[in-house]
């Protein structure tokens, strides 16, 4: 394996270090660990010093109970930077700016919960390929805190960071202090997932349920877009979902498939019903048969409850899930991901409206590449052709000024709304142009064909 491959595909195994940790295995050591590295959170997080960078897990994986305590010493604490992608809750330090100078958020990915930090300046913000994020923390974060949630030990002294394992483990692996949440509602998820009690420095419990995330009924719009997608999927396919209302969509209208596999960075509700449903086997995938690959869940208690120790699903890294390399490995490769506007170039700005960051790169561009890759393999951009209820179109002539390109025009394959299927590959700039123009909300189409024209496009 090369340098550059090698660092990519670190083990989550704590660097050696000049310390020799005592590693037990049997049931009653690891009990008796367990019970000396057991404290209160308003203890625990007294590890946290000024000037620390305290690395979080996304969406469950936040450990709600040591940020509250880390929250009620902020007074005491100054400089303090929690790095997260993703959160699923709006912890007490995210409500005001006025916090910001004891303990500050960077995100990694923005949701509802860290957007108006980072677009009102008061959080920062780290752009970045979803794959490459494990390598950031041991490269170019030092992180001196991790805080995350775990499942319940194992006899064998194992805990599981079950929904969340992306970057987490490797942040785990790097941090000097490292502080774990044991939570009984987090699944035990198998995979490279797991982390032992001689690699913990302390530990608290706390058993308030891990966040579920709503499911919102599918509109007439997203069924029909999610049938152009269902129309081009074959039996035997590999599928990524990502976030948002139109995968989720898509995800239902695949039910009558057969052997579908998964390989996705985010595992929802959606692909419950496709193993339940009998679609999902994955007996023709090409790596990983018969597995479910993700590296991070969100969902109702329904998904937590079907990974827990459920050995068709394994949870790995982000820096092996979604690395181009590995997921085009995967004949037939499916990824469906959405976008907040497309130019007449097949640019996609599927993370920021304008300058305003709304969410992230996250993995979009990851299998974007990777779907390409894959013998068989297909990428689509599914989007509505409208957005605000009508009267904004998504396909435009070119980007709102300072709009930031997720998923390039070199890298985009289809793009999709409730109008068609735009097949961009291969295509001159004038097809391309012509193909999303034809996908448009019909009352945008006049006013694309002016733009195109005036930009010598068509
Ligand atoms: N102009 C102005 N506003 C727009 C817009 C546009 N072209 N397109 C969408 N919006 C607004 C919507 O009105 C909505 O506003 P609201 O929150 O006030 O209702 C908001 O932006 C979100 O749009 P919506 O289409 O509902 O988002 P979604 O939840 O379906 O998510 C993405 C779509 C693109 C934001 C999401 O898929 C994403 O973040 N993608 C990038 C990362 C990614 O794909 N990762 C891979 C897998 S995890």
């Amino acid at each position: 394996m090369s340098k550059a491959a090698d660092d990519l595909h670190q083990s989550t195994a704590r660097p050696l270090g000049t310390e020799r940790r005592e590693f037990p295995t049997t049931a009653k050591a690891v009990k008796e660990l367990y019970r000396q590295k057991l404290v209160s959170p308003e203890e625990a997080v007294k590890a946290v010093k000024s000037g620390d960078r305290v690395a979080l897990p996304l969406g469950c994986g936040e450990p709600a109970g040591l940020l509250r305590a880390l929250f009620a010493r902020r007074e005491e604490l100054s400089g303090v930077i929690i790095d997260q992608m993703l959160p699923f809750r709006q912890a007490e330090y995210l409500k005001s700016p006025e916090y910001a100078r004891h303990i500050r958020h960077n995100s990694w990915f923005t949701s509802a919960h860290n957007r108006q930090g980072v677009n009102e300046g008061w959080a920062d913000y780290t752009p970045g390929y979803f794959h490459e994020y494990p390598k950031y923390f041991q490269k170019y974060v030092d992180v001196a805190v991790f805080m995350g949630t775990v499942s319940p030990m194992d006899e064998r002294g194992y805990f599981s960071f079950g929904t969340s394992v992306d970057y987490t483990s490797t942040a785990a692996a790097e941090a000097k202090i490292v502080i774990l949440e044991v939570n009984e509602t987090m699944p035990y998820t198998h995979g490279n997932s797991l982390i032992h009690v001689s690699e913990v420095d302390y530990i608290v419990e706390n058993n308030e349920p891990i966040p579920e995330l709503p499911n919102p009924p599918l509109t007439e719009t997203d069924i029909k877009i999610g049938q152009l997608i269902a129309e081009r999927i074959e039996d035997g396919s590999t599928i990524q979902l990502g976030i948002g209302a139109m995968p989720n969509a898509v995800a239902q209208l695949l039910l009558d498939k057969k052997d579908l596999g998964i390989h996705s960075e985010m595992i929802t509700d959606g692909m419950v019903d496709l193993v339940e449903s009998g679609a999902v086997t994955g007996r023709k995938k090409t790596i990983n048969r018969g597995k479910i690959i993700g590296t991070f869940a969100g969902g109702s208690r329904r998904l937590y409850d079907f990974l827990h120790d459920n050995p068709m699903v394994e949870m790995h890294p982000v820096s092996y899930v979604n690395d181009p390399y590995v997921i085009g490995q995967n004949y037939k490769m499916i990824s469906i991901n959405s976008s907040i506007e497309v130019d007449l170039f097949g640019q996609c700005a599927s993370e920021t409206i304008g300058t305003y960051q709304f969410s992230g790169t996250g993995g979009q561009t990851d299998f974007a590449r990777g779907c390409v890759r894959s013998p068989g393999g297909k990428g689509f951009i599914a989007l509505h052709s409208t957005a605000k209820n009508g009267t904004i179109s998504k396909i435009v002539p070119t980007l709102k000024p300072g709009a930031i390109v997720t998923t390039t025009k070199n890298d985009v394959d289809h793009v999709v709304t409730e109008y068609g299927v735009a097949e961009l590959r291969g295509k001159t700039a004038r097809e391309r142009a012509l193909a999303l123009i034809n996908i448009a909300h019909p009352d945008f189409r006049d006013e694309l064909r002016y733009h195109a024209r005036k930009m010598n496009l068509i």
